[in-house]
């Protein structure tokens, strides 16, 4: 059993209780269709997001290891990077983050305000870097550098996503299955943003062997089906691995990938109405990266009539502090 597997590894205790699973009485209406949302936003550290849950994990094995320092990547308004200098802030190690502008924005907002301005007040040093092709290679450029001069840096892949990182997941996923059953309900899906894939590889993975008719879909926020699956499969079968499980037999890759246009970072019109409504009917706070564009999937979803009967369940990741780097896209909205 994975569960039991699970309970071999190091973690530390970040999150505390479960996050709550809440229906949208309002915005079900709206729909037609009865919503809850899991609300891993509001994870207990520096505004929430999905990242805490990995870094019970990865920052777990960083001390087990004697690490001073965590390293790791993203764009200037990465969420995960922002979560990453708060756990390197709250256990008292350094934080060097190798930052890019996946957008090519010179709006001050995106170069300064949301996710990026909290950098600076948890005291990580930010470099920034013309991109991130070749994260891995950069990023132990940037540890080999820091060994040099006497630090010991801890690698934290892009997003937290690696296997060690996916277990946070994994372990959400029986989190969610429990509070399932305790709801008496049937749900006809888990609805969530797939983007480094680790929070969809764990989730899916854990919910394959507890409850395998319920079908977990990811939408892309920065790729085509056809580049996202095979991550997402890739990461499934290397957190299996390390847990020493098969894979269920019920296991599944489902994308919808018709929501992440124009490009990773930047919302379209479907995104934006999908934040406004969600806020102007239930005051939830979703982002214009990941969880606005998720959240646009599930609502046409219930319009093109992709789901079989039942509730709907939406992971709520987090990246509402992005808002703050994208004030000018709501004009009009
Ligand atoms: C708010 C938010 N939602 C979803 C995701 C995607 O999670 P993952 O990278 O595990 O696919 C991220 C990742 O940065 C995120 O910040």
């Amino acid at each position: 059993m994975i569960k039991d597997q699970l309970e071999r590894f190091n973690r530390l205790e970040l999150l505390g209780a479960p996050t709550p699973l809440e229906k949208l009485e309002r915005l079900s209406i709206w729909a037609g269709r009865d919503l809850y949302v899991k609300r891993d936003d509001i994870t207990p550290l520096a505004l929430g997001g999905n990242k805490l849950r990995k870094l019970e994990y990865l920052a777990a094995d960083a001390l087990a290891q004697g690490a001073d320092t965590l390293i790791t990547a993203g764009a200037i308004q990465s969420n995960h990077v922002r979560q990453t200098a708060a756990v390197a802030a709250r256990l008292g190690l350094g934080c060097v983050a190798l930052l890019e502008n996946p957008i090519g924005t010179q709006d001050p907002h995106y170069l300064n305000n949301g996710n990026r301005l909290l950098l600076d007040l948890f005291d990580a040093r930010v470099e920034l870097v013309e991109n991130l092709d070749n994260a891995d290679e950069q990023l132990q450029a940037l540890a080999e550098r820091l060994q040099s001069s006497g630090r010991k840096p801890y690698l934290v892949p892009i997003g937290g996503s690696n296997a060690l990182g996916a277990l946070g997941y994994v372990r959400a996923g029986f989190e969610l299955a429990e509070q399932i059953r305790q709801s008496g309900l049937e749900f006809a899906a888990v609805v969530l943003a797939s983007g480094s894939a680790g929070t969809h590889s764990g989730l899916a993975l854990a919910l394959a062997e507890v409850l395998p008719q319920l079908p977990v879909i990811g939408v892309t926020v920065s790729r085509p089906e056809e580049t996202q699956a095979p991550k997402v499969q890739g990461l499934a079968e290397r957190t299996a691995q390390l847990l020493s499980v098969p894979l269920p037999p019920a296991f599944k890759v489902q994308l919808w990938d018709e929501y992440f246009g124009p490009r990773y970072g930047e919302p379209n019109a479907g995104t934006l109405s999908a934040i406004k409504l969600v806020a102007s009917h239930e005051g939830l706070l979703l982002d214009p990266v990941y969880t606005g564009k998720a959240m646009a999937g599930l609502l046409d979803g219930i319009g093109r009539q992709r789901f079989n009967d039942g509730p709907i369940i939406f992971l709520h990741t987090g990246g509402a502090p992005a808002l703050f780097a994208y004030p000018d896209v709501f004009s009009g909205q």
